[in-house]
């Protein structure tokens, strides 16, 4: 077995949302798992349409999925039982299907294309068919860089302790699983801990955002700019994590994914708010609830952003930053996001993080960048290393501080970026401060 495709096997979650974009076929073709996934399949297809048929109850309920039009062919051409879409377009396809069969759907991609499911799911037809168009495409920028005088005094005030002080508390939990109690604990831990750095900002207010259907909440801090406060800069990361396919009681530490990203943007908070951030734009500090679940917390609140007419410029997610498995330090993923924004990330490490990056790339909606993409605005994702030499503890009991190496060292330069991204794509009317201790 490949390390490619032992990590994409742990990767998945079991409810798949993810677009899945550009990823071929892999060589191998393991025929006889297949067979027995179409099979299960196409059974459990007739008997559901056959108890339709008849009038008769069907077990359980459905969901609305969209499919890119790429894996609604090669799903097609593999003989797939996905039924007739209700509606479809050159970018999109849209099913009805019942809960039981999206699992299969799910493990019939990893065993034989390698990947993800490739498709959303949604509560409604009416969501599932915007994909058949697509979002508009909102503007971001501009992408320059003047705030020298203010960002790189503020570069030295980032330290590793306190980034490993956030992974140890929020690893600590058993797990931060989207229903168990810890993971609402530690939401409500991440709320007091942004709260308590509000209060250096004034007008900064930190809210708990309930989703519908699970009870973890996402952790929302926002800075209201001083001039353009309509336009909105996000810097997230998931707070969620998650042990295989799920379970409420299972040790899932997730040092790796995601405290270390929580860290990165608590970090960046706490320079920023020690120095008396004072952003022209408004700035939004995101903890996503249910990200390994299928992105949920995250579209659930894109989708809303969108729905409201939100003017959001740019959004930078930090998803997996303390592990070295690379020689490059920072790798900008290129797939499902906005390439514009990405360059400008490199022009933000060069000028200010001084590190060597490069590019890599999922392959399908990996994070939640993926959730604000698709609702049409720019995102962007600066990961620990590439794909293929990611930290492969992720989703076990194993993702702990010890597995990156007992420090945080890895995730500084992503909070100095943090750092540069937000006083760059919101701009300060502060002039340059001393490093904040
Ligand atoms: N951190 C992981 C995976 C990842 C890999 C993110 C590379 C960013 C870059 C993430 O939390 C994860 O497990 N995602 C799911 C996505 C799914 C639930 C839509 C996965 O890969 O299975
Ligand atoms: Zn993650």
């Amino acid at each position: 077995m490949s390390s490619r495709r032992f990590s994409v096997l742990l990767l998945c979650a079991f409810v798949p949302t993810a677009w899945a974009v550009g990823a071929d076929a892999p060589a191998f073709d393991n025929g006889v798992e297949i067979a027995s996934i179409i099979k299960e399949a196409k059974a459990r297809a007739t008997e559901i349409a056959a108890a339709k048929a008849s009038g008769a109850k069907t077990k359980g309920s459905s969901q609305w999925i969209s499919l890119g039009a790429s894996d609604y062919g090669t799903l097609n051409a593999a003989a797939f039982p996905l039924g007739e879409p209700v509606a479809k377009s050159n970018r999109a396809a849209v099913f009805e299907m019942p809960d039981e069969i999206l699992p299969l759907l799910s493990q019939f991609m990893h065993e034989k294309f390698n990947r993800c499911g490739g498709f959303f799911s949604h509560r409604t037809r009416q969501e599932a068919e915007r994909d058949l168009t697509g979002p508009s495409k909102a503007a971001g920028g501009p992408y320059t860089i003047d705030q020298q005088a203010w960002v790189k005094p503020l570069m030295s005030g980032v330290k590793e302790a306190e980034l490993r002080s956030t992974i140890e508390t929020m690893a600590a939990y058993n797990n931060r699983f989207y229903t168990a109690d810890t993971g609402v604990a530690a939401a409500r831990w991440l709320a007091g801990r942004w709260q308590s750095l509000a209060g250096k900002l004034p007008g900064a207010k930190v809210e708990l955002v309930s989703h519908d259907g699970w009870a973890q909440p996402s952790v929302v801090l926002t800075i209201p700019g001083t001039e353009n406060s309509d336009e909105i800069v996000v810097v997230g990361g998931h707070l969620d994590s998650i042990n295989g396919w799920g379970s409420e009681t299972a040790r899932a530490p997730g040092a790796d994914d995601n405290a270390s990203g929580i860290a990165v943007v608590t970090e960046a908070l706490r320079v920023l708010a020690n120095a008396g951030f004072k952003p022209k734009r408004t700035v939004q500090f995101m903890g996503y609830a249910a990200e390994e679940v299928g992105l949920r917390g995250s579209a659930d609140i894109a989708s809303r952003y969108q729905q409201a007419g939100k003017k959001v410029v740019g959004v930078v997610q930090y998803d997996m930053t303390g592990y070295k498995g690379s020689p490059e330090e920072i790798f900008l993923l290129t797939d499902n996001v906005d390439a514009d924004l990405t360059a400008f990330m490199g022009k933000l490490i060069d000028a200010y993080v001084g590190v060597q990056w490069s590019t890599t790339e999922c392959g399908y909606a990996c994070s939640d960048h993926a959730s604000w993409t698709r609702s049409g605005y720019p995102s962007a994702l600066p990961f620990e290393a590439s794909f293929d030499g990611m930290n492969h503890a992720l989703h076990t009991t194993s993702d702990t501080l010890g597995t990156i190496g007992g420090t945080a060292e890895h995730a500084v330069p992503f909070a100095k970026l943090a750092i540069a991204f937000a006083s760059e794509l919101a701009k300060t009317g502060a002039a340059g401060v001393s490093a904040a201790k």
